[in-house]
């Protein structure tokens, strides 16, 4: 390794990270990352870093950031033979089912998700049955045996268009609770959801139905915001300008000002003139932003984080790409019927 290389990626890094991490953790991160850039190089690999990435690793090694929708399109595209996808477990396999022929790794075998594990395949297939006929929407935040049961996939990026897309007036989504409610809001139609046990859900909130199936799937993370978050910060900061993610509660994105994908959410605030930012996220992408947008306040809640996508370390990364571990797996038939799910939404734009 070249020590120019790791005396511009320090350079970089510390005009960028010297206000949140002290200077000899960003020497010691500014090495790690002219390793991992120099073995990638070697191995003919891509780096796909999700928004979320601490920001260390963020800046510096992705080949390519962005939402789950972006990197699902960067991962149709490459011509790597070897993607280390430096997000959670189901985006990995998202870019396994686009890429047979390719080794996909993630740095860490627990970067789950609460919402993936919320649902089995063996649900969706009981769903089916009590709703013949109606269209499966499946998030995508789901492992790849839940894809394949599905009709098509979104994401948070275009789950509003996937579903006006469909001709049906009744779609059956999953497994997200709140998302489902935010489409439902915006798109009109009825949505059926899976949940364990209506109790303390009653009545329906507008738009959605219940479906006895499956666990209440939500994200632990952007369940802890609450309505009272947003009047609190609002009094504090009157001319805040507040962002929640659309796995939110639906009265919560309603409360905000905007209410959009992990990328939707940067863009906006790159367009955007105020005197403070909040975003009710992952609070790593909060940092991410400060350190690219020197000029725009953060107001931070960090005491909400995700614990699956801060398994993923430039530590974790470096030995993914020295031992080729963690090698992601699908079973072939699970992956070609995934695959249609996965297609049709990336035809839709
Ligand atoms: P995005 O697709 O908006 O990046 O969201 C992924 C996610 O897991 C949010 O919690
Ligand atoms: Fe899953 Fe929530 Fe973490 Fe996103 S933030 S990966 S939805 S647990």
């Amino acid at each position: 390794m070249q020590d120019t290389d790791k005396d511009a990626l320090f350079e970089m890094l510390r005009s960028r990270l010297h206000h949140v991490i002290p200077v000899a953790e960003i020497r010691h991160k500014a090495e790690i990352a002219a390793e991992i850039n120099r073995l990638k190089k070697e191995r003919h690999a891509v780096i796909l870093g999700h928004n979320y990435m601490e920001p260390a690793l963020y800046l510096s090694v992705p080949d390519f950031k962005g939402d789950s929708l972006e990197l699902s399109r960067q991962a149709a595209k490459t011509d790597k033979d070897l993607i280390v996808f430096c997000g959670v477990r189901f985006m990995a396999e998202t870019a396994k089912i686009l890429n047979p022929e390719k080794t996909v790794l993630i740095p860490s075998p627990k970067a789950g998700c609460s919402l993936a594990e919320s649902i089995t395949a063996e649900d969706v297939r009981r769903l089916k049955a009590l709703h013949p006929g109606v269209p499966v929407v499946t998030y995508i935040n789901t492992y790849a045996d839940v894809k394949a049961e599905s009709d098509i996939c979104c994401t948070s990026g275009n789950a509003v268009r996937v579903v006006q897309s469909l001709a049906n007036d009744r779609v059956i989504f999953l497994p997200d609770r709140y998302l489902a409610g935010n489409v439902a809001r915006e798109t009109g139609k009825r949505i059926v959801f899976p949940v364990k046990t209506a109790a303390g859900l009653q009545p329906a909130e507008p738009g959605l139905e219940y479906a006895m199936i499956g666990w209440d799937g939500k994200c632990e993370v952007h369940d802890q915001f609450t309505v009272e978050d947003v009047e609190d910060i609002r009094k504090q900061f009157p001319d805040v300008v507040i962002l929640a993610h659309p796995e939110c509660r639906p009265e919560v994105t309603a409360a905000a000002d905007f209410s959009g994908s992990t990328s939707a959410m940067i863009k906006y605030i790159q367009q955007k003139t105020a005197p403070q930012f909040l975003l009710l996220t992952e609070c790593s992408m909060a940092d991410n932003i400060a350190a690219e947008n020197p000029d725009k306040e953060m107001l931070r809640l960090c005491s909400v984080r995700c614990p699956h996508m801060n398994e993923i370390t430039l530590e974790q990364t470096l030995l993914s790409l020295q031992r080729i571990q963690y090698v992601v797996h699908v079973e072939e038939s699970i992956r070609r019927r995934a695959l249609r799910a996965v297609q049709r939404m990336l035809e839709i734009g």
